[in-house]
């Protein structure tokens, strides 16, 4: 029987996404060996690295002027590959910050030129609790790109609104963020995604960027790290993660199956609502942190009254096969990852466990 996994990444997958995998694992296609088995210059996997680029084009509206890659070395090689590109001798890129990821991208970006910050939401106590307001920004507009991660996956905090940069291009690391709503990829001219969250399983990361921002990039830095080398060779410059890019071609055509991005936002939005909706009402024995106009979909953060009860909280609900609720070590507590393949049932078995739970011990 397969948990209610809660896991903040690499996270559940959707059952018919794997299911899929598991017929297809010995003999793709009648091929006799497996899709990871067979040569990514193949058609058989071809097929399915352009019906990957297909569903994910279709699905978020991607414009023509704009190139979907797929690349390895996780979100964090992003952190760097953003300001070896863009970055250059005598220019500025300016970074929001509002959580630890953003901080290791602020942190890589000064190992290769200035790195401004326009923003930054760390407390006198060291905690992120919220994004900025738009007037709290302090962009520069000849900045050669503003940085900003949209959903704060350890903290629980979510832009809902992107911030206008004006002729500055935003750049935007959306791993914990991308594919659970539709948004206007217009706005950004390079948005990427480690994939272990809402998009398939680590070791791929999705990219998309506005091509004339792509061509941008310098031609100073090796090969293997140009946004334009892959964007040249449609993301077969050399082998790419064939297996990772299979399963996230099968949960995009999950994910188109149960009615695209507009349908798997209102489940995303009630399984959110059921959450936060228990933590206030409980509010004598649960507590969330984060400012509330800036509370994540993705990750709900709470605390219990103590770290004791926490502890217990984790592992009474590991014995109902509830996985992936301990709090990211840096800020402890409770974290629930409510990304697409967590349902709506999985929320209210654990929203009534929590209830239960305070009852017990409150
Ligand atoms: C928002 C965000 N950015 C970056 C990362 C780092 O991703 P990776 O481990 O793929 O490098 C994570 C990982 O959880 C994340 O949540």
């Amino acid at each position: 029987m397969r948990a209610l996994n809660f896991s903040p990444g690499p996270a559940g997958l959707p059952a018919p996404a794997l299911e899929r995998a598991r017929d297809e694992l010995l003999d793709y296609g009648g091929t006799g060996a497996s899709i990871m088995e067979v040569s990514h210059r193949g058609r058989e996997y071809e097929a399915v690295h352009e019906e990957a680029i297909a569903l994910l084009t279709e699905m978020l509206g991607i414009p023509s002027s704009y190139q979907v890659l797929f690349l390895q070395g996780g979100a964090s090689l992003q952190f760097a590959m953003v300001p070896m590109n863009f970055l250059a001798a005598g220019g500025s890129a300016d970074y929001i910050i509002t959580g630890t990821w953003g901080e290791k991208a602020y942190e890589e970006a000064k190992f290769i030129g200035n790195a401004r910050v326009a923003f930054n939401s760390i407390t006198p106590e060291k905690q992120h609790l919220r994004v900025p307001r738009p007037h709290e920004l302090s962009i520069d507009s000849r900045a050669a790109y503003v940085h900003l991660t949209s959903n704060n996956t350890i903290e629980g905090t979510q832009f809902f609104d992107f911030p206008d940069t004006g002729t500055a291009p935003l750049v935007a690391d959306m791993s914990s963020d991308f594919l659970w709503r539709p948004f206007d990829m217009s706005r950004f001219a390079l948005a990427y995604a480690g994939a272990q969250k809402n998009i398939g399983p680590s070791g791929v990361v999705v990219a998309v960027a506005r091509k004339d921002f792509i061509a941008r990039g310098r031609r100073d830095i090796p090969k293997i790290l140009r946004y334009s080398t892959h964007a040249d060779n449609d993301s077969l410059y050399n082998t790419p993660p064939t297996f990772g890019v299979y399963l996230v071609r099968n949960v995009l055509a999950w994910m188109k199956e149960q009615g695209g991005l507009v349908a798997i936002e209102r489940r995303n939005r009630e399984k959110a609502q059921l959450l936060y909706g228990t933590i206030d009402r409980i509010s004598s024995f649960y507590r969330c942190p984060v400012e509330r106009e800036s509370r994540s979909v993705m990750n709900i953060v709470f605390r219990l009254p103590s770290e004791a009860l926490e502890e217990r909280f984790v592992s009474d609900a590991n014995k109902r096969r509830m996985i992936g609720l301990k709090g990211h070590r840096s800020v402890g507590g409770i974290r629930v990852s409510a990304y697409n393949a967590v349902s709506v049932e999985d929320i209210r078995v654990l929203t009534s466990f929590m209830e239960e739970f305070a009852r017990a011990n409150g």
